[in-house]
């Protein structure tokens, strides 16, 4: 527990670069860090571009995988979680394109764009760390209420209060929010070697509380990291409210 947003996002990027660094990763043996979207992370996602601009980090042998993206929108749409992740993060640092992915929301068979995207995360030797953050209502990645624990990547279709709490980044316009994502299951998550979860604000204080407080649940899909042998929950003051 940290007092504000500034200091939780400050303990989770001086953790991810000591992971990095501690790995001492090369182009044969890089580290592999999945990566969340949404407002929680951005807070990492500047400290750890200011340190890189600081010589303290590279991501020149750092692959990444992004947890989810939504479907149908054009790669290149300010919303898309590839403009995003480019905007706030990849343009600030040394990451080679090619050694980014994000699932393609506009594929032609969305079903074998996942089956592939977890053969790519296999093949790069699983996830070292995967960050992320929840939504309102516990859910991981777009793993929504529901979701089945043993769930991989997949097509999933958003729930309605996702599509609600999105709906501020579409001009509060909730017919402009897309109906479906792709995401990496809940599965897919439990496997990295390490999950850390950064969660800021009373708005998340009902799911923290549900999550770690109470039994492992299917509507409150974080809760599954309680089956992790490695998690970590990082949390501004706001966020403990209902502890
Ligand atoms: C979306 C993303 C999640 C993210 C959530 C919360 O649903 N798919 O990965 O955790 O938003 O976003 P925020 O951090 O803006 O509350």
């Amino acid at each position: 527990i940290r007092d504000d947003e500034h200091a939780a996002s400050m303990y989770v990027a001086n953790y991810v670069v000591e992971r990095i660094k501690a790995f001492q990763p090369t182009a044969e043996h890089p580290f592999v860090l999945g990566l969340p979207t949404g407002s929680s992370p951005l807070g990492v996602y500047e400290i750890l571009a200011s340190k890189y601009k600081a010589g303290e980090i590279s991501f020149e042998n750092v692959v990444t995988f992004n947890m989810d993206e939504y479907v149908g929108l054009p790669r290149d749409d300010p919303n898309s979680y590839h403009s995003f992740m480019w905007k706030h993060f990849f343009s600030h640092v040394n990451i080679h394109p090619s050694n980014v992915h994000i699932l393609d929301g506009n594929a032609p068979n969305p079903e074998a764009e996942c089956a592939a995207y977890e053969d790519a995360i296999k093949a790069a030797g699983g996830i070292d760390l995967f960050l992320a953050g929840i939504g309102d209502d516990g859910h991981i990645a777009f793993n929504e209420p529901g979701s089945s624990l043993a769930s991989r990547t997949r097509v999933k279709t958003l729930a309605y209060d996702t599509i609600l709490a999105n709906s501020r980044f579409f001009g509060d316009d909730l017919n402009r929010v897309p109906r479906m994502a792709l995401t990496v299951g809940v599965q897919t998550i439990l496997e990295a070697r390490e999950v850390v979860v950064i969660i800021l604000g009373a708005r998340k204080a009902l799911a923290l509380q549900k999550c770690i407080e109470q039994g492992v649940n299917h509507m409150w899909s974080l809760s599954s990291l309680q089956l992790h042998p490695h998690p970590m929950i990082v949390v501004d003051e706001d966020a403990t409210l209902e502890l």
